[in-house]
């Protein structure tokens, strides 16, 4: 019955479609009849009595809510004991939204398997690097490698797919949550060893790659060799990092071939994850996903608009394409030290900032204080008693505003004529040995992102294979792990004219985590005419002067030296610890209409800010709208038809944009306007007709 029910409705629906279409682009999803940005909210039916469940709806589809994220942690609801699997709650949950117009993302529910799952098999749970079991409660308690978990996953997302595959309210699937914490047991310890056996083919090749001299580590068999996350050989640490990604990635296809066979095509497949998160390498986990989605939790106890920006930039840099963000906080978390608040006004700012760096959906957790549980003090947008808390109606504008701008900004995406590498081989080499402490790799990506973000507006973050020729400017903050392969990449993009950047560490290490040959940058010495003779920590600023004017130098300095005559110096070294005075800090060689500048130190913002004016100068890169006040973000999406700007005062002070032409505004009083006033976290969404 149910069926055919299904069946008369997806007749009905195409139909409709025929009759109405184009009513509306898909954008968030592959549903035409869905709005292409969407406002969303993680709904737990499961913990609530099903009478008060139309309360819930009721009131998300008065703040203009469109989507819910629904299941991802009812294992225990929807299997409730072995092989006993209860839909009928979901599918009745799925129905009463969809009266509310509210579609949904379903979770497959492996970050928490039920009790009676780890108490009959407890070899599914984790073993931490002591060898210590974990236990039934909290969550993500499960090994990622084992082939028995492998399967109970794979049956659970397989019947969910089977039962809600063609559902024309579910639209996508996240799989898992928050893909985090490895396992030592003795399974993944012996996958290891396969996973080395057949990267290395023989012992003796590993050996050599990992020079295993040093120390007496020389291995005669590959099951000999030991796992830990850290005090081991660096090559050893790497490879687990790359082991462990590969297994993340396994562990995804093995739901994926649990529920594409049953998937209507149009529903999405993906993980949600966690900005600079550097558990595993996010490139080789999400070649096997349909679209990136993150949960954007600010960075610190205040929000900074560089930081999240950049962390958008990063997850559309996951797959190169527009992304969803899945969870995102309504005012405040529950697991920092200080839960301090986001002020009123800043929830939306970061609605609309995610949208600017490509975000299509925004999902806040959660609507509603579960009745129990480690998450009772988190923010909400209605309270365990079922009704609105103060943010629900800053909320509620947002997705008003999403709706009045989303038609226009179907089928737009950020371009940018600049890229920042994000490498997860060099982040990692570093963390292991960081040589100073203060050498947060995060950190220092983002001070050469920063006055990018600024002066150009639009800034790609990317992974090394990316391909670079669309790129005016490439800058690499610490590719300090560089194959050959890489390397000749680099040389053939400066030589077709591209403007490369090095930052300090480069080109230190080989793909094996082992020293290069030559000196850093390894491989492109003499491409560039110089190289480091010698790397500093520091823990004092070392002045710094010469083209780009007078700043300072910390944390780290390298002594370079030039071996070219083409190749100049930009800065040099003032007096500090003897080594450094007088020599060369930053360097640069013009190739045919490219160049390559390798910077060795970590700079003061002011210098990066000149040294990134000169280079985009260079480029030729302009900003998108130029003048505005320090504080104010421009976004652009576009196509090839249009282009859409959001403008989002990060300020608390009012600021004035003069626009470079007439633009229609899509939210508030939506005229024509030659300027905006935008108050303190004010925003502005304008369209430009092409
Ligand atoms: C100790 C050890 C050496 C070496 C140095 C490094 O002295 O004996 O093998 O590790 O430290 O400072
Ligand atoms: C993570 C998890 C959610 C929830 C939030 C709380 O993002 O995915 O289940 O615990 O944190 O901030």
């Amino acid at each position: 019955m149910r069926w055919s029910w299904c069946g008369i409705a997806t007749v009905f629906t195409l139909v409709f479609a025929v009759v109405e279409a184009p009513r509306l682009h898909a954008q968030a999803t592959q549903y035409a009849d869905k709005p292409p940005l969407l406002v969303g909210a993680a709904w737990y039916p499961e913990q609530w009595p099903e009478p008060q469940w139309d309360k819930d709806l009721a009131l998300m589809e008065a703040a203009h809510i469109d989507v819910v994220r629904v299941g991802e942690f009812a294992w225990s609801t929807m299997e409730p004991a072995e092989g006993q699997y209860d839909f009928g709650w979901l599918d009745r949950a799925i129905a009463d939204a969809a009266k509310h117009h509210i579609c949904v993302v379903l979770g497959t529910p492996t970050a928490a398997p039920p009790d009676w799952l780890t108490t009959k098999y407890p070899e599914t749970l984790r073993m931490d690097e002591n060898g210590v079991r974990d236990e039934h409660g909290n969550r993500q308690q499960f090994s990622f490698t084992d082939p028995l978990y492998r399967k109970f996953a794979h049956d659970i997302a397989e019947q969910m797919a089977i039962h809600f595959g063609h559902n024309p309210d579910v639209v996508g699937w996240q799989l898992d949550n928050e893909y985090a914490n490895p396992s030592f047991d003795p399974t993944a310890k012996a996958q290891f060893h396969a996973w080395l056996a057949k990267k290395y083919g023989t012992i003796d090749n590993l050996n050599h790659h990992w020079a295993t001299a040093y120390w007496s580590q020389t291995y005669d068999n590959f099951d000999e060799i030991p796992v830990r996350e850290d005090g081991e050989n660096p090559a050893l640490l790497l490879e687990w990092k790359r082991f462990v990604s590969d297994t993340w990635r396994s562990y995804s296809e093995n739901q994926i071939a649990a529920i594409r066979p049953h998937a209507d095509p149009r529903q999405f497949i993906t993980t949600n994850t966690m900005g600079w998160f550097d558990g595993f390498n996010e490139y080789t986990v999400h070649a096997v996903l349909d679209m990136a989605a993150w949960d954007d939790y600010i960075d610190s106890d205040h929000y900074d608009f560089i930081d999240n920006g950049a962390r958008h930039d990063l997850t559309r840099g996951f797959r190169m394409k527009d992304f969803w963000v899945m969870e995102t906080e309504p005012a405040f978390v529950n697991w920092r030290r200080t839960n301090t608040p986001l002020e009123k006004g800043q929830v939306r700012d970061m609605a609309w900032q995610a949208i600017g760096h490509g975000a299509n959906t925004v999902e806040y957790w959660q609507w509603r204080s579960a009745p129990n549980g480690q998450e009772e003090y988190h923010g909400v947008l209605v309270g365990a008693d079922g009704t609105p808390v103060p943010v629900y109606y800053e909320i509620q504008q947002v997705g008003k505003e999403f709706a009045e701008a989303g038609p226009a900004i179907a089928g737009t995406s950020p371009h940018s004529e600049v890229a920042l590498v994000n490498d997860y081989d060099s982040r990692w080499a570093i963390d292991f040995q960081r040589h100073s402490a203060a050498f947060d790799p995060v950190t220092e990506m983002l001070a050469f992102y920063a006055p990018l973000r600024e002066q150009s507006q639009a800034v790609d973050i990317v992974s090394i294979d990316t391909p670079l020729d669309a790129y005016k400017v490439v800058e690499l903050p610490a590719l300090n792990v560089i194959s050959q392969a890489m390397a000749d990449r680099l040389m053939a993009y400066v030589r077709q004219g591209g403007h490369l950047l090095l930052g300090p560490r480069t080109g230190m290490k080989d793909e094996y985590n082992a020293l290069q040959p030559e000196r850093q940058p390894g491989p492109l010495v003499d491409f560039l005419g110089g190289r480091v003779d010698q790397f500093y920590a520091l823990d004092a600023n070392v002045p710094v002067s010469g083209e780009l004017g007078d700043g300072t130098a910390n944390i780290w300095a390298e002594q370079l030296s030039v071996q070219s005559a083409e190749t100049k110096v930009l800065l040099r070294y003032g007096k500090s610890n003897g080594w450094l005075d007088d020599q060369p800090a930053v360097i640069t060689r013009a190739v045919g209409r490219g160049t390559i500048t390798y910077v060795g130190a970590w700079l003061d913002a002011g210098t990066m800010s000149r040294l990134t004016q000169q280079l985009l100068q260079e480029a030729g890169v302009q900003p998108i709208v130029a003048g505005v006040p320090e504080g104010v973000e421009v976004c652009r999406r576009s196509n090839a038809e249009k282009s859409v700007l959001i403008l989002i005062n990060h300020n608390t002070e009012d600021e004035h944009v003069a626009l470079p032409e007439p633009m229609r505004e899509l939210i508030g009083k939506q005229g024509t306007v030659s300027s905006v006033d935008l108050p303190g976290y004010g925003v502005a969404v304008l369209e430009l007709q092409k």
